[in-house]
Protein backbone atom coordinates (compact mmCIF):
# COMPACT_ATOMS: atom_id res chain seq x y z
CA UNK A 1 0.00 0.00 0.00
CA UNK A 2 1.25 3.13 -1.12
CA UNK A 3 0.21 6.78 0.20
CA UNK A 4 -3.14 5.77 1.62
CA UNK A 5 -4.20 9.64 3.36
CA UNK A 6 -2.48 12.39 0.96
CA UNK A 7 -1.73 15.92 1.94
CA UNK A 8 0.55 18.92 1.11
CA UNK A 9 3.66 17.76 2.39
CA UNK A 10 3.26 14.36 4.11
CA UNK A 11 0.88 11.25 3.56
CA UNK A 12 -0.11 8.61 6.18
CA UNK A 13 0.39 4.70 4.98
CA UNK A 14 -0.32 0.98 6.98
CA UNK A 15 3.21 0.25 8.24
CA UNK A 16 5.73 -2.29 5.97
CA UNK A 17 8.06 -5.15 7.26
CA UNK A 18 10.99 -2.92 6.06
CA UNK A 19 10.08 -0.32 8.31
CA UNK A 20 11.68 -1.76 10.93
CA UNK A 21 15.26 0.42 11.11
CA UNK A 22 13.83 3.35 10.12
CA UNK A 23 11.16 3.27 13.60
CA UNK A 24 14.01 1.18 15.53
CA UNK A 25 16.09 4.62 15.16
CA UNK A 26 13.08 7.44 15.65
CA UNK A 27 12.22 5.72 18.80
CA UNK A 28 15.39 5.45 20.39
CA UNK A 29 15.01 8.70 21.79
CA UNK A 30 14.21 8.40 25.78
CA UNK A 31 13.61 12.33 26.01
CA UNK A 32 10.77 11.73 23.92
CA UNK A 33 9.61 8.43 25.01
CA UNK A 34 9.55 10.28 28.54
CA UNK A 35 7.46 13.15 27.20
CA UNK A 36 4.61 10.32 25.45
CA UNK A 37 4.60 8.14 29.05
CA UNK A 38 6.41 5.33 28.27
CA UNK A 39 8.41 3.94 30.70
CA UNK A 40 9.75 0.70 29.41
CA UNK A 41 12.07 0.31 26.73
CA UNK A 42 10.81 -1.47 23.41
CA UNK A 43 12.39 -4.72 22.55
CA UNK A 44 13.08 -5.83 19.15
CA UNK A 45 9.77 -8.44 19.24
CA UNK A 46 7.33 -5.35 20.39
CA UNK A 47 8.69 -3.13 17.43
CA UNK A 48 8.39 -6.24 15.40
CA UNK A 49 4.64 -6.68 16.93
CA UNK A 50 3.62 -2.83 16.15
CA UNK A 51 4.77 -3.57 12.55
CA UNK A 52 2.48 -6.22 11.91
CA UNK A 53 -0.47 -4.12 13.01
CA UNK A 54 -0.31 -3.20 9.49
CA UNK A 55 -4.04 -1.62 9.24
CA UNK A 56 -6.68 -2.43 11.09
CA UNK A 57 -6.48 -4.73 13.98
CA UNK A 58 -10.00 -5.30 16.08
CA UNK A 59 -10.24 -1.95 17.09
CA UNK A 60 -6.97 0.02 15.94
CA UNK A 61 -6.14 1.76 12.75
CA UNK A 62 -2.08 2.84 12.42
CA UNK A 63 0.19 4.62 10.11
CA UNK A 64 3.07 5.85 10.18
CA UNK A 65 3.75 9.89 8.66
CA UNK A 66 6.06 10.00 5.72
CA UNK A 67 7.58 13.51 5.02
CA UNK A 68 7.00 13.85 0.88
CA UNK A 69 10.05 15.35 0.16
CA UNK A 70 12.37 12.70 1.30
CA UNK A 71 10.38 9.67 1.74
CA UNK A 72 11.15 9.41 5.14
CA UNK A 73 8.83 8.27 8.19
CA UNK A 74 8.96 11.26 11.02
CA UNK A 75 6.38 10.10 13.16
CA UNK A 76 2.79 7.72 13.51
CA UNK A 77 -0.83 8.25 13.96
CA UNK A 78 -3.93 6.16 14.54
CA UNK A 79 -6.90 5.54 16.10
CA UNK A 80 -7.02 2.61 19.17
CA UNK A 81 -10.15 1.73 21.16
CA UNK A 82 -12.36 2.07 18.31
CA UNK A 83 -16.07 0.93 19.82
CA UNK A 84 -18.33 1.89 16.93
CA UNK A 85 -22.04 1.17 18.88
CA UNK A 86 -20.82 4.61 20.38
CA UNK A 87 -19.22 5.79 17.62
CA UNK A 88 -15.97 6.62 19.90
CA UNK A 89 -12.24 6.47 19.32
CA UNK A 90 -8.89 7.38 21.33
CA UNK A 91 -6.68 9.50 18.94
CA UNK A 92 -3.10 9.00 18.79
CA UNK A 93 -0.26 11.46 17.19
CA UNK A 94 3.51 11.44 17.57
CA UNK A 95 6.07 13.21 15.17
CA UNK A 96 8.89 11.50 16.50
CA UNK A 97 11.32 13.39 14.14
CA UNK A 98 12.13 16.37 16.40
CA UNK A 99 12.98 18.55 13.29
CA UNK A 100 9.45 18.25 12.52
CA UNK A 101 8.35 19.79 14.99
CA UNK A 102 6.22 23.15 15.51
CA UNK A 103 6.38 23.72 11.38
CA UNK A 104 2.42 22.63 11.15
CA UNK A 105 3.22 19.30 10.31
CA UNK A 106 1.32 17.81 13.34
CA UNK A 107 -1.58 19.92 12.41
CA UNK A 108 -1.48 18.28 8.67
CA UNK A 109 -1.43 14.85 9.85
CA UNK A 110 -4.36 15.86 12.23
CA UNK A 111 -6.48 17.16 9.42
CA UNK A 112 -6.01 13.62 7.29
CA UNK A 113 -7.17 12.10 10.42
CA UNK A 114 -9.98 14.32 10.89
CA UNK A 115 -11.67 14.05 7.55
CA UNK A 116 -10.91 9.83 7.21
CA UNK A 117 -12.55 9.17 10.84
CA UNK A 118 -15.59 11.97 10.78
CA UNK A 119 -15.92 11.85 7.52
CA UNK A 120 -15.26 7.93 6.45
CA UNK A 121 -15.31 5.92 9.65
CA UNK A 122 -18.06 7.89 10.71
CA UNK A 123 -16.83 8.81 14.19
CA UNK A 124 -18.93 11.02 16.55
CA UNK A 125 -16.01 11.24 19.17
CA UNK A 126 -12.35 11.26 19.69
CA UNK A 127 -10.69 11.28 22.81
CA UNK A 128 -7.01 12.23 23.93
CA UNK A 129 -5.08 11.99 27.51
CA UNK A 130 -2.33 14.15 27.80
CA UNK A 131 0.72 15.16 30.37
CA UNK A 132 -0.29 18.69 31.34
CA UNK A 133 3.77 19.40 31.74
CA UNK A 134 3.60 18.60 28.17
CA UNK A 135 3.04 22.40 27.14
CA UNK A 136 3.76 21.72 23.33
CA UNK A 137 1.06 18.87 23.25
CA UNK A 138 -1.42 20.68 25.36
CA UNK A 139 -1.37 23.69 22.85
CA UNK A 140 -1.25 21.77 19.91
CA UNK A 141 -4.27 19.68 20.83
CA UNK A 142 -6.15 23.10 22.21
CA UNK A 143 -5.15 24.53 18.79
CA UNK A 144 -6.86 21.88 16.36
CA UNK A 145 -9.79 22.01 18.54
CA UNK A 146 -9.63 19.52 21.59
CA UNK A 147 -11.41 20.64 24.85
CA UNK A 148 -10.69 19.58 28.63
CA UNK A 149 -13.67 17.04 29.49
CA UNK A 150 -11.72 16.68 32.85
CA UNK A 151 -8.58 15.14 34.71
CA UNK A 152 -7.12 12.95 36.66
CA UNK A 153 -5.18 14.87 39.26
CA UNK A 154 -1.43 13.40 39.56
CA UNK A 155 -2.16 10.73 37.34
CA UNK A 156 0.90 10.78 35.66
CA UNK A 157 4.43 10.12 37.10
CA UNK A 158 7.77 10.86 35.66
CA UNK A 159 11.23 12.38 36.35
CA UNK A 160 10.53 12.28 40.38
CA UNK A 161 7.81 14.74 39.99
CA UNK A 162 3.80 13.99 39.44
CA UNK A 163 1.47 15.37 36.79
CA UNK A 164 -2.12 15.87 35.87
CA UNK A 165 -3.27 13.85 33.12
CA UNK A 166 -5.77 16.09 31.13
CA UNK A 167 -8.69 13.58 29.55
CA UNK A 168 -9.46 15.93 25.89
CA UNK A 169 -12.02 15.13 23.19
CA UNK A 170 -13.23 16.87 20.32
CA UNK A 171 -16.86 15.97 18.77
CA UNK A 172 -18.03 15.38 15.02
CA UNK A 173 -20.31 18.54 15.41
CA UNK A 174 -17.34 20.91 16.63
CA UNK A 175 -15.10 19.74 14.11
CA UNK A 176 -17.79 20.77 11.30
CA UNK A 177 -18.38 23.59 12.51
CA UNK A 178 -15.19 25.41 12.93
CA UNK A 179 -13.36 23.34 9.47
CA UNK A 180 -11.87 25.91 7.15
CA UNK A 181 -13.89 25.80 4.23
C1 LIG B 1 2.73 17.42 19.91
C2 LIG B 1 2.99 17.28 18.40
C3 LIG B 1 2.12 16.17 17.82
C4 LIG B 1 2.63 18.61 17.71
O1 LIG B 1 2.94 18.55 16.34
P1 LIG B 1 3.78 19.73 15.66
O2 LIG B 1 3.95 19.41 14.24
O3 LIG B 1 5.00 19.96 16.48
O4 LIG B 1 2.77 20.97 15.85
P2 LIG B 1 2.35 22.02 14.73
O5 LIG B 1 3.58 22.64 14.16
O6 LIG B 1 1.39 21.41 13.78
O7 LIG B 1 1.65 23.13 15.62
C5 LIG B 1 0.29 23.16 15.86
C6 LIG B 1 0.06 24.02 17.10
O8 LIG B 1 0.69 23.42 18.23
C7 LIG B 1 1.22 24.45 19.08
N1 LIG B 1 2.70 24.34 19.10
C8 LIG B 1 3.50 23.81 18.16
N2 LIG B 1 4.79 23.89 18.55
C9 LIG B 1 4.78 24.49 19.76
C10 LIG B 1 5.80 24.86 20.69
N3 LIG B 1 7.10 24.68 20.43
N4 LIG B 1 5.42 25.42 21.84
C11 LIG B 1 4.13 25.66 22.11
N5 LIG B 1 3.12 25.36 21.26
C12 LIG B 1 3.44 24.77 20.11
C13 LIG B 1 0.80 25.76 18.50
O9 LIG B 1 -0.43 26.13 19.09
C14 LIG B 1 0.60 25.42 17.03
O10 LIG B 1 -0.34 26.22 16.41
P3 LIG B 1 0.13 27.53 15.58
O11 LIG B 1 1.23 27.09 14.67
O12 LIG B 1 -1.10 27.95 14.86
O13 LIG B 1 0.61 28.49 16.63
C15 LIG B 1 4.50 16.97 18.14
O14 LIG B 1 5.28 18.06 18.51
C16 LIG B 1 4.99 15.72 18.82
O15 LIG B 1 4.68 14.61 18.40
N6 LIG B 1 5.81 15.88 19.88
C17 LIG B 1 6.48 14.79 20.57
C18 LIG B 1 5.62 13.76 21.19
C19 LIG B 1 4.46 14.32 21.97
O16 LIG B 1 4.62 15.14 22.86
N7 LIG B 1 3.27 13.83 21.62
C20 LIG B 1 2.02 14.20 22.24
C21 LIG B 1 1.54 13.14 23.14
S1 LIG B 1 -0.06 13.55 23.77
Amino acid sequence: MGKYLEGQRIYLRPYKKTDFAALDALLDDRGIQILTGSVYPISEKELEERIERCQKIDDQIWFVVIDKETDQIIGETGFLRIFMPWRTTDFSLEIWNKNFWGKGYGKEVAGLMFDYGFNFLNFHRMSIGVVEKNERAMRFWKSIGFKEEGRQIEGFFSEGVYSDFVMMAILENDYRANKPA
